[in-house]
C-alpha cells in the first residue's frame, strides 16, 4: 500500500488516489519524445544556479557549473555519491561522475549511460515505481555496511511536468516521497515545479523552514526549488494545504 511505503496518511491517499487515477487513464509511455532530454549539469547548472549561489561556501563561484562544484564538495566530504535523477534517463551522472539511479517513463539510455548506473522505467504518478525505487536503494545495502540513501536527487523534468498532476495533494505525495530517499548528511533535493504551483510550493518552503534542520528555497520566476537536510532534521515533513 502506497501510504506505508512514502509515509502519506491514509486520508490524503483516500483524496490522492482520484486524481491519479483520473490521470492514469492517458498513459504517456507513447509520449516519451523530447526535443532535449539528455542534458548535462552545465545544464541542470544553468535551472537550479540562482539558488545554488545562496547556499555557503558556493557564493563566490557565480558564472561557473555550481552543480558540479557542489557535487565535488560533497564528494571531498564522503567519497563515492548516490545521486537520482528523477524524470530523466540520466544522461548527468556520468558528467557528474556519480552512482545514480534514473527514472523515466522508457528506457532511451545509450550503452556508457548504463555502466555504474540503474534505471527505473516507471511512471512516477504509480507507486509501483516508488516502491521500485526503494528496492534498488535496499539493494545497494549489499555493497555498503549501512543503510543507503541519495546524497543528491535531482528532477528537471521541464516538458515532462505537464506529464504529471498539477495539484496541490499530489506535489506534497511527491515531496514526502523525495524527502524521506534523501541523506540527511548534507543531502540536496533540487526540483523544478510546474508555474500553476506557485503558491502551493511557496507555502511549502515556509512550512518546511519552519524545522530545524532542513532550509528550503525556491524561485517562482524560474520555477525552482531546493532543500538542504542535514543532521537533526526531521525523519517526516507533513504539509498541510
Ligand atoms: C524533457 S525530458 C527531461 C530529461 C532530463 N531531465 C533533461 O533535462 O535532459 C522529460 C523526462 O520526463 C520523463 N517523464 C515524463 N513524465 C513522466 C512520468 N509521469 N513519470 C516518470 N517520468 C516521466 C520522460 O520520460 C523524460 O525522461
Amino acid at each position: 500500500m502506497v501510504e506505508r511505503n512514502i509515509g502519506i496518511p491514509r486520508e490524503v491517499f483516500y483524496h490522492l488516489r482520484p486524481i491519479i487515477e483520473t490521470t492514469r487513464s492517458e498513459d504517456y509511455r507513447s509520449q516519451d519524445e523530447w526535443k532535449f532530454s539528455q542534458s548535462t549539469s552545465d545544464s541542470y547548472s544553468e535551472s537550479f544556479g540562482p539558488l545554488l549561489e545562496g547556499i555557503e561556501g558556493l557564493e563566490r563561484r557565480r558564472g561557473s557549473n555550481l552543480l558540479k562544484s557542489l557535487v565535488e564538495r560533497q564528494r571531498e566530504q564522503k567519497g563515492e555519491l548516490l545521486v537520482l535523477d528523477l524524470m530523466s534517463y540520466g544522461a548527468v551522472h556520468r558528467d557528474l561522475k556519480v552512482r545514480g539511479l534514473s527514472v523515466a517513463l522508457t528506457n532511451k539510455r545509450s550503452f556508457l549511460m548504463w555502466v555504474n548506473n540503474g534505471f527505473i522505467a516507471g511512471d512516477i504518478r504509480n507507486a509501483r515505481t516508488w516502491r521500485a525505487i526503494r528496492q534498488w536503494l535496499d539493494s545497494e545495502k549489499h555493497t555498503h555496511d549501512s543503510a543507503r540513501k541519495f546524497d543528491l536527487i535531482l528532477a528537471r523534468p521541464f516538458g515532462g511536468l505537464t506529464h504529471v498532476p498539477k495539484n496541490e495533494i499530489f506535489y506534497h505525495y511527491i515531496f514526502t516521497a523525495l524527502y524521506g530517499l534523501l541523506t540527511n548528511e548534507d543531502g540536496y533535493l533540487l526540483t523544478q515545479f510546474h508555474p500553476d504551483m506557485q503558491r502551493t510550493v511557496e507555502q511549502a518552503v515556509s512550512q518546511i523552514n519552519t524545522n530545524a534542520g532542513v532550509e528550503a528555497r525556491c524561485d517562482s520566476n524560474n520555477g525552482v526549488f531546493t532543500l538542504v537536510k542535514r543532521s537533526g532534521a526531521p525523519e517526516k515533513i507533513s504539509l498541510v494545504g
